[in-house]
């Protein structure tokens, strides 16, 4: 039985979504139901392909917005933490709470203009349509419905391939530059923990370059962007008069209470936990691997860029990692609380993280959150989870450090840097759609 367990969470669990999974199942039924694949060879008893396009989108678009009318439900319940769960809750256990409503049918149906879903007849609505679906819904909602304030994006697969740099000819450089004279503020919330200012130019030069040339963008609209490195550790501010356009805030400056009770002593211990479960993974999987241990983190990379950790080896050390630190009573801080981590697949590499995304996001909030956002960090107000858009490409749950960021801000799921294109492009049609 525990075996059986094991087997099934390591597996299965992990690699679900079940909102999108739930979704699907939904929109399976009048696929099957409608949609006419003999209409390929057979085109007789009155069959007519757009007839059952038409059916078939009207279908799909009633159950988008059934669920639209159980998310509106369930936003009611969290409002109430005292009700009952809400009819979602039951349905999808793993649900968890809303900042905005979701248009869905709305976006269904521009979606459905995008990618013909409703057109196809052998291949029914996939976990990539119900993605892509949920983020227009999103947009919409950030952007029609409210005013969206701060646009937080991943590094890796989202501004660029694995293990890249934003180069100044990619089509990124000006939706990110159009979104700041827009006075969205930007925040890069990546994993990439660095202490130097030069090793984030290495990566990010491309924007940097162009936002510091940039004759569209005022000099307060150039302070609109910062860079949150290591998760939620290393804050750099634009700086167009420091050697690489970037100038290190002390932690001082931008840490929030909670977080600077996190002792010194508690991230020490947590990380020697860490690198000790990865050591043993190292050993016992025979990885090609070498450990990197920074001030805050701690990392399993290949020995040799050529070499590749296969997939199963990576998710192991991430979820034997995960559940030693859970398991583990030491790394806490001085309220006895235990220092948050965030353990996960980088794709090539694993790494522990102190902090998580989560925290990362919201020193954004707090930093953009002061009228006068170029230098007093977390004052007065902070921008509210609802006006703020992370993008990411990590959110399947165990060891998927965007996924984090979901309890603090709305977010939206891309699969590659051309998807992170296509959404600006989405979201600056939405914004002009608002204005006019
Ligand atoms: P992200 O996609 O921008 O969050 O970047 C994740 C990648 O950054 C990881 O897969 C690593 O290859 C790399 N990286 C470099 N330094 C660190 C670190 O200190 N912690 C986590 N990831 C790091
Ligand atoms: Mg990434």
């Amino acid at each position: 039985m525990t075996s059986r367990y094991r087997v099934e969470y390591a597996l299965k669990t992990h690699r679900r979504d079940q909102f999108i999974e739930w979704i699907k199942g939904l929109l399976a039924v009048p696929f099957v139901l409608y949609s006419q694949p003999t209409g390929i060879f057979d085109e007789t008893n009155g069959f007519n392909i757009s007839q059952s396009s038409e059916e078939a989108h009207r279908r799909y678009a009633e159950i988008m917005r059934d669920i639209e009318v159980m998310v509106d439900d369930h936003i009611t319940h969290q409002l109430d933490a005292s009700r009952v769960p809400s009819k979602l809750k039951l349905l999808v256990p793993t649900i968890g709470n809303f900042f905005t409503r979701l248009p869905l049918e709305a976006a269904f149906k521009f979606q459905d203009r995008k990618r013909y879903i409703s057109s196809r007849r052998f291949v029914s609505p996939s976990f990539n349509d119900v993605r892509l679906i949920l983020n227009t819904a999103q947009l919409m909602a950030v952007t029609t419905h409210g005013t969206l304030r701060l646009a937080t994006f991943d590094g890796d697969v989202t501004l660029y391939d694995d293990g890249e740099s934003l180069e100044p000819s990619s089509p990124v450089v000006p939706r990110i530059i159009d979104l700041l004279r827009k006075n969205v503020k930007v925040g890069i919330v990546t994993a990439a923990g660095y202490t130097t200012a030069d090793r984030y130019y290495a990566r990010l030069h491309g924007l940097l370059d162009a936002i510091a040339s940039s004759t569209a963008l005022t000099p307060q609209q150039r302070q609109g962007i910062i860079i949150m490195g290591g998760e939620a550790n290393y804050l750099f501010e634009f700086s167009p008069s420091s050697p690489h356009l970037l100038a290190s805030v002390p932690r001082e400056r931008w840490l929030t209470p909670e977080m600077a009770a996190w002792s010194d002593a508690g991230i020490a211990a947590l990380l020697d936990i860490a690198e000790a479960a990865l050591r043993d993974c190292v050993k016992n999987l025979n990885l090609p691997a070498t450990i990197m241990r920074k001030d805050r983190a701690v990392g399993v990379v290949p020995r040799d860029p050529s070499l590749r950790i296969p997939r199963e080896s990576l998710e192991e050390t991430v979820l034997v990692v995960q559940k030693t630190l859970e398991l583990s009573t030491r790394g806490r801080d001085f309220e006895n609380q235990v220092v948050p981590f965030c353990a996960f697949n980088g794709g090539r590499d694993v790494f522990v993280d102190i902090g998580d995304k989560s925290w990362g996001v919201s020193v954004c909030q707090a930093w953009f959150g002061s009228d006068d956002s170029n230098g007093t960090g977390a004052g007065a107000g902070r921008i509210r989870p609802e006006q703020t858009l992370h993008v990411g490409d990590q959110f399947l749950s165990a060891g998927s450090n965007d996924f984090k960021a979901r309890s603090v801000s709305t977010t939206a799921w891309i699969a590659s840097p051309a998807e992170t294109v296509e959404l600006l492009d989405e979201l600056a049609d939405f914004m002009g759609k608002k204005l006019s």
